[in-house]
């Protein structure tokens, strides 16, 4: 439709109509018209009326459905404006993919885009228009479930890959059947929710929030992405969904922002609790000052904005600011003209769990682990006549993470499916030994575990934590093993030290026990639906492990904010790390940094980094310096690596980081292959945000290093002038 008559059907519509469009409710409810409203004085309101203007629903289940409410609506819609149907598809629809901290661990921006690719044809199929996607929370406390949907600790990692998932979800056109409109979140600084604690207050200074938090959300927006939906916490005092600087100044102001901001589930109504709003129609009125478009699933605009405007409290062109971006959106998306989008079962049939999908999940599972110790069990070789594969996770179905579908769990490939395609002629012997949730102590099958490792030829020993112990809600004050595990795992280890530990988790965990004892140790993370074929051709080295980690493992949760950039002191600890320095920046008790760094992780085979030349000696602003990096295989195995480039700032007006990532590349070698591998560096990857919240770069000796965090090596200088 043309734009001008968007402005036409506005003029058209009854304020009732327009607060309609700013109401998203869910698709459950209103399918079955059971949507429960409590007016002000706690009676029931009629809720007919919400099908004929309601302006978008989310969490639906299928193409079919997607058509049904689409018709279901337009039947009853005098102005015929099709509903926007949300999902959270954030890890793949039907066929799932690693979680997004997994997918950190790739280093690799174009398997991110392989992937969202496959979830966008899978998510246009089911009839999705907008995915409540990519999440790119910096976040660095593990104690925080929602870690498990952040790409990384690193922001410039966030930046890249949800930029990456924005393009290829909503692709050139959004009207194209199979495009998917993106909702980036949670804006802002969600992650930095203090004590780990999920929706807890953020108090972060405007220098770190844009310097550490903003870029992730503003290179998304950059990206093109259509929606925002602020975040559940306060950020300084100010809950986001009411946070005016963060959106009318920043996003819309300085960023140029021009499309939906979507509350997050029930947000608006939360500004009560808060205790910034005095009641639900105070929080409406907070809401839409702010900038907040659409009240995901409260009511409160649907029970109180229209009065706001009759009393004159709320203008009537703030409404339809708000109401023309959500029809802007709609037409974006050609819904006008095809309501349905890309709905279609057929597409469905084809698309879920094909084999083309499956491939992309398997290498993505494939390459997101990380291989954290091999004592040179791995890959497993020689004959193996019988296998023992234990613990909690040995039989489970449920490896694909918080996210995934209700019954995702009956399409996952699980290990043992996994391990017999592989490896036809072997014996598989499965013993659960305990169970993995903080309520289980039976210790029974730990010694009948124990003594079928005694009997077999290699064993895997599968442990971590319940796939619903991350994810939204989910904050946990320890980081141990949950259960007996750890007792199992000393059992097992001393049975067979051809023993092989495998983790699936969604945050990090506290290995220090493992990492001394396990002969190997290979974090899977939630690999998604095909768990048990990656798993199965990493340990018998079908595929070579290449993943580096997207976050710091810590000794201890006490560590805790340690994250891999942290800014000089002025009593910075000497090294060795393993022993207290007095008056120095440390623990007594422990050393300071993580038992695994960000940026580690292993590989079957091995790679020298030869050396690191730089082009020039000095740069202007409007130069550009060449890095390059020579790396050889020099093992035996092809293999990959992500080849990353650090940048450290001795001296600056204000406290720099001991080490700060600018730039990453993957790379393949074949064995002997030794490879050039080119940087180009901008002014622009060499600012910071000043004392005055600028972005800014400052003339000065610059240094260069590869390697990973806190294991820099082959460092060069240049001058920026
Ligand atoms: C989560 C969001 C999600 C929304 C809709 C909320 O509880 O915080 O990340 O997109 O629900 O399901």
């Amino acid at each position: 439709m043309e734009e001008r008559k968007l402005q036409d059907l506005l003029e058209s519509m009854t304020l009732e109509e327009k607060v309609g469009q700013l109401v998203q409710c869910n698709a459950g409810q209103f399918i079955a018209n059971t949507m429960e409203i409590t007016g002000p004085d706690g009676e029931m309101l009629p809720t007919e009326d919400l099908c004929r203007v309601m302006g978008s629903v989310l969490t639906f289940e299928n193409a079919q459905q997607a058509k049904a409410l689409q018709e279901m609506h337009l039947t009853a819609d005098p102005k015929k404006i099709p509903l926007l149907l949300m999902l959270d598809v954030i890890h793949g629809l039907r066929t799932t993919y690693p979680i997004p901290l997994a997918m950190g661990c790739s280093f690799d921006d174009d398997l991110m885009t392989a992937c969202a690719d496959m979830a966008r044809k899978e998510s246009a199929a089911c009839g999705v228009h907008v995915t409540f996607n990519p999440m790119v929370d910096t976040a660095r406390d593990a104690r925080w479930g929602r870690i498990m949907e952040t790409n990384s600790e690193e922001v410039l990692i966030n930046s890249r890959m949800g930029a990456a998932y924005v393009r290829a979800t909503q692709g050139e056109n959004l009207a194209e059947k199979d495009s998917v409109a993106c909702c980036v979140k949670h804006y802002a600084a969600y992650g930095a929710g203090e004590a780990g604690r999920d929706y807890n207050t953020v108090d972060v200074s405007e220098r770190t929030l844009r310097e550490t938090y903003l870029p992730a959300y503003r290179a998304c927006v950059e990206a093109g992405a259509r929606l925002v939906m602020p975040s559940f916490n306060a950020l300084n005092g100010i809950p986001s969904v009411a946070n005016r600087w963060l959106m009318n100044d920043v996003l819309r102001g300085e960023w140029g922002f021009d499309g939906v901001v979507i509350s997050d589930y029930n947000a608006v109504g939360e500004l009560v609790p808060h205790g910034v709003a005095k009641d639900l129609k105070d929080a409406a009125r907070l809401a839409m000052e702010a900038g907040c478009d659409i009240d995901m699933v409260k009511n409160a605009y649907y029970l109180y904005l229209a009065d706001l405007v009759k009393e004159g409290i709320i203008q009537e062109e703030t409404v339809d600011a708000a109401v023309m971006r959500v029809l802007k959106l709609k037409n974006e998306l050609g819904l006008f003209e095809n309501p349905l989008h890309g709905a279609d079962e057929e597409a469905e049939k084809r698309l879920y769990l094909c084999e083309e999908h499956r491939a992309i999940a398997r290498r993505a599972a494939e390459e997101t682990a990380v291989l954290l110790k091999n004592d040179g069990i791995l890959p497993f070789s020689g004959e193996v006549k019988r296998i023992a594969l234990i613990g909690p996770f040995a039989e489970e179905t449920r490896l694909n993470g918080f996210w995934s579908r209700p019954g995702a769990e009956k399409d996952t490939v699980t290990i043992p499916e996994g391990i017999r395609a592989l490896m036809p002629d072997a014996e598989v012997i499965i013993e659960k030994g305990c169970g993995a949730e903080f309520a289980d102590t039976d210790r029974s099958g730990i010694a009948p575990a124990a003594e079928a490792a005694r009997k077999a030829d290699v064993v895997i020993l599968t442990l971590g934590e319940p796939e619903n112990y991350s994810g939204e809600g989910r904050s946990r004050a320890e980081l141990t093993l949950p259960g007996p595990q750890i007792e199992l795992a000393r059992r097992v280890i001393e049975a067979n030290p051809r023993t092989a530990v495998v983790l699936f988790n969604g945050r990090p965990l506290v290995l220090e026990e493992l990492a001394e004892t396990a002969p190997a140790l290979l974090e899977m993370w939630y690999p998604g639906t095909e768990a048990g074929n990656a798993l199965a051709r990493l340990l018998w080295g079908k595929a070579n492990p290449c993943g580096k980690l997207s976050v710091g493992l810590p000794r201890s949760v006490g560590q805790y904010p340690m994250p891999y950039n942290r800014m000089n002191t002025g009593r910075p600890k000497p090294p060795p790390d393993n022993r207290p320095v007095p008056f120095s920046s440390c623990y007594l008790d422990m050393p300071n940094l993580p038992l695994y760094s960000f940026g580690y992780g292993l590989s079957y085979t091995t790679f020298a980094y030869e050396k690191l030349t730089l082009d020039r000696r000095s740069m202007t602003g409007e130069e550009t310096l060449k890095v390059t990096v020579t790396v050889k295989n020099t093992g035996k195995l092809p293999g990959k690596e992500a080849v990353q480039l650090y940048l450290r700032d001795p001296v600056a007006s204000v406290v720099r980081p001991v080490q700060q990532l600018i730039d990453y590349r993957k790379i393949e070698l074949q064995p002997g292959e030794s490879r050039d591998v080119e940087f180009t560096i901008s002014e622009k990857q060499l600012r910071f945000i000043d004392f005055n919240c600028r972005e800014v770069s400052e003339a000065g000796e610059l240094q260069i290093s590869t390697g990973y965090a806190d294991h820099l090596i082959l460092t060069e200088s240049f001058v920026l002038k």
